[in-house]
């Protein structure tokens, strides 16, 4: 009742005002103050009159617990909200935020390819490749040290959502310019004014909303998540499994393959960068060493090819990797290890099936067709 009222308030200030152009017969109802109202630019943007819920998604027990809610890496000072994740979805499927308008985020992380891209490496804005694998980007907000990229060299997500912007291979801007080219965009008004309580269109405003765009993008409708719920331990059978399934899980998180000891809690993802052997000797050292980051393996049937350098063409071969292909290196991890050598798992050919038969139950398929996630401008 309160909110109602509060809401006819906010109607009573606000101001029509209608274009001139030809081209844009639309109208804009700008008002001063963020409400569940929203100004939509019928011709460019197809926005809900209320913003889709991206601030108070409800997750399922497994996500409650303390490991996984630790894992959270969101700051203080950027709380998800529903308008500022709208604004950072349009922001994350704009091509203005590229130098030559050819580039958005979303060519190098589309939604069917649970924000991945399919290619070993992305083409960017002049036709040049990136150095390494793009990243699936679901669940990316659990990663405790909060930090970003294979070798994670960005700090928080915050400062890494401009890096690909300002890069000279991907979108090859500078801040200026982003901001520049933001304002020349009548659409931006209403949503940085809704977003922020203001139109002031700051490089640190975008920042801010890919941020809580990025990690709003929660996956966790899985096959993996209705048997967990069913049964409420990881370590039972669950009853919607196959056979292969269920044994997958089973070595999944044994002693004997120790997957879940560096893809951990139900998000299935690390804590630091780590080194699994990849070559013997080090051609790209990563976080140092050899180390990369350890990445949620939530959708991860999408998301090939594997590793940072896209090596793996299918889980098959990443699952034979650990199997029998895990190099030794002086930075080699630990639980890859077996007295100055390696380990090897020694499985069965079904036993590695069952392997990628457990990830593939990773699979979100309500995630991945999400229209709250996907592309809003009409073209
Ligand atoms: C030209 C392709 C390309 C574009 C455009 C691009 N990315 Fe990426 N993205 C990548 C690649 C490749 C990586 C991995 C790079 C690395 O680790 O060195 C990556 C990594 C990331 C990560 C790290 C994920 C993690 O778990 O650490 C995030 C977040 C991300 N990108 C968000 C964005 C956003 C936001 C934009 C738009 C502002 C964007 N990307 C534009 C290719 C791209
Ligand atoms: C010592 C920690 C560790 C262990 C144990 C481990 N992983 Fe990994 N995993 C990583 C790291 C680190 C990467 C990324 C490596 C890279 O790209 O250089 C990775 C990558 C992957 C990827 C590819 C992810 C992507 O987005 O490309 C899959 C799939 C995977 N692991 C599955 C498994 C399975 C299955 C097991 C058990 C047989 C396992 N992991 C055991 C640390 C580990």
């Amino acid at each position: 009742m309160k909110k109602y009222l509060i809401l006819l308030l906010l109607f009573s200030v606000a101001f029509i005002s209608c274009s001139n152009n030809e081209e844009d017969d639309y109208v804009d109802i700008v008002v001063d103050n963020p409400t569940d109202d929203i100004i939509i630019d019928t011709n460019i943007l197809n926005l809900p009159a209320t913003p889709f819920n991206y601030a108070n998604i409800v997750l399922p027990n497994s996500f409650l617990n303390n490991a996984v809610r630790n894992e959270d890496n969101t700051p203080n000072n950027n709380p998800i909200t529903d308008h500022g994740a709208t604004l950072g979805r349009v922001l994350f499927y704009d091509k203005n935020l590229s130098k030559n308008n050819t580039i958005s985020c979303a060519s190098c992380h589309t939604q069917a390819n649970g924000f991945s891209d399919p290619n070993r490496f992305s083409t960017g804005f002049e036709g040049g490749l990136t150095g390494r694998n793009s990243m699936g980007l679901a669940n990316a907000k659990f990663y405790q040290n909060g930090r970003f990229f294979w070798d994670e060299r960005a700090e928080t997500l915050e400062e890494q959502t401009l890096m690909p912007v300002q890069d000279l291979v991907e979108m090859g801007l500078t801040l200026a310019e982003l901001e520049d080219k933001l304002s020349r965009e009548e659409h931006y008004i209403s949503l940085f004014t809704n977003a922020f309580g203001d139109a002031t269109i700051s490089s640190e405003r975008v920042a801010l909303a890919l941020s809580q765009f990025i990690r709003s993008m929660v996956s966790y409708e899985s096959k993996f998540d209705e048997g967990l719920a069913q049964v409420n331990n990881i370590e039972n059978d669950f009853p919607n499994f196959t056979e292969s399934e269920n044994r997958g899980k089973a070595l999944f998180i044994s002693n004997r393959t120790r997957c879940f000891d560096c893809h951990n809690t139900t998000v299935f993802v690390g804590d630091a960068p780590r080194n699994i052997g990849l070559d013997a000797t080090i051609t790209d050292e990563g976080a140092g060493g050899g180390r990369f980051k350890v990445p949620s393996l939530r959708n991860i049937e999408l998301t090939a090819p594997y590793m940072h350098d896209g090596r793996f063409a299918s889980l098959s071969q990443v699952v034979e990797h650990y199997n029998s292909g895990v190099q030794n290196n002086p930075n080699l991890d630990n639980r890859l290890r077996q007295g100055n050598g390696v380990r090897r798992l020694n499985l069965s050919d079904a036993e590695k099936q069952s392997l990628v038969d457990f990830l593939l139950t990773l699979t979100d398929n309500n995630f991945i067709t999400d229209e709250k996630y996907g592309d809003p401008f009409i073209e």
